[in-house]
């Protein structure tokens, strides 16, 4: 029996890509799978929580789990999926990986090959975790996450900062067996009062365990 350390509390995963249409048939996206959102969300469900997942477009079979979820493409459909659920919620962990640009335009119709290349214009997203942090209300904690190639930790923190999270997961692209994809995960995580966590190389699942008691040691939770 599992302990049920998270019961009574109200959780927000967001996972997966989000796809940015450029017309009917194409868009811009990226290489996430989901697989780090699902695993956070089956451990707050085992352990006690009622989950609420806003996924992106994912090829993972959801539909046998004990948790709501609300199936998106962009990041605007993310971000207001998100919104309405944000102000009930306890925690909210933002394991997306949510396109920062989309097409200027979306064209109606499927845009034709031309005999030169192409120039696209793209406009900044929402930044969903940093619009939520800002109406972030005592009690509530925000998890974020950061991929990073280079200078990761000080990337990491900055986001921490810029983004009001409680606390940040630092995946790195380069490390192997990290990241996109894989069924495993090497992370950093680091607190707002400066206290740093570091993993193995572990599975997903074990990677959500290690997340979910490191949320535990915040102060606000005791
Ligand atoms: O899905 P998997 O294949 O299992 O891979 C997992 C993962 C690598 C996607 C995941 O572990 C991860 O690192 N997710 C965040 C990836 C990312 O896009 O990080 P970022 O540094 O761009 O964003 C920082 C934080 O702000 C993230 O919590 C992100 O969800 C959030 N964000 C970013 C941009 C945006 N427009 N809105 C956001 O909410």
């Amino acid at each position: 029996q599992r302990k049920k350390d998270f019961s009574g509390k109200k959780i927000l995963v967001t996972m997966g890509p989000t796809q940015e249409a450029l017309d009917p048939v194409r868009f811009i996206s990226n290489h996430s799978s989901g697989k780090m959102g699902l695993a956070l969300a089956r451990a707050f469900a085992e352990r006690g929580a009622e989950v609420h997942v806003v996924s992106g477009p994912v090829a993972l079979d959801l539909s046998q789990d004990q948790f709501s979820v609300t199936r998106v493409h962009s990041a605007r459909d993310m971000h207001e999926a998100s919104q309405a659920l944000h102000p009930q919620m306890d925690i909210c962990v933002f394991t997306a990986a949510v396109a920062d640009y989309a097409p200027a335009q979306v064209a109606e119709e499927k845009i034709k090959k031309k005999d030169l290349a192409i120039t696209l214009d793209l406009v900044k997203n929402v930044d969903i975790a940093k619009e939520l942090g800002k109406t972030k209300r005592s009690g509530q904690l925000h998890v974020g996450f950061a991929l990073e190639t280079e200078n990761e930790e000080e990337n990491a923190r900055a986001k921490l900062d810029k983004k009001n999270f409680d606390l940040i997961v630092l995946n790195s692209a380069r490390e192997e067996g990290a990241g996109f994809r894989h069924d495993t995960n090497k992370v950093r995580i680091f607190h707002k009062d400066g206290k740093e966590f570091k993993s193995g190389l572990l599975p997903k699942s074990q990677i959500a365990e290690l997340i979910l008691d490191q949320i535990k040691t915040i102060p606000v939770w005791v």
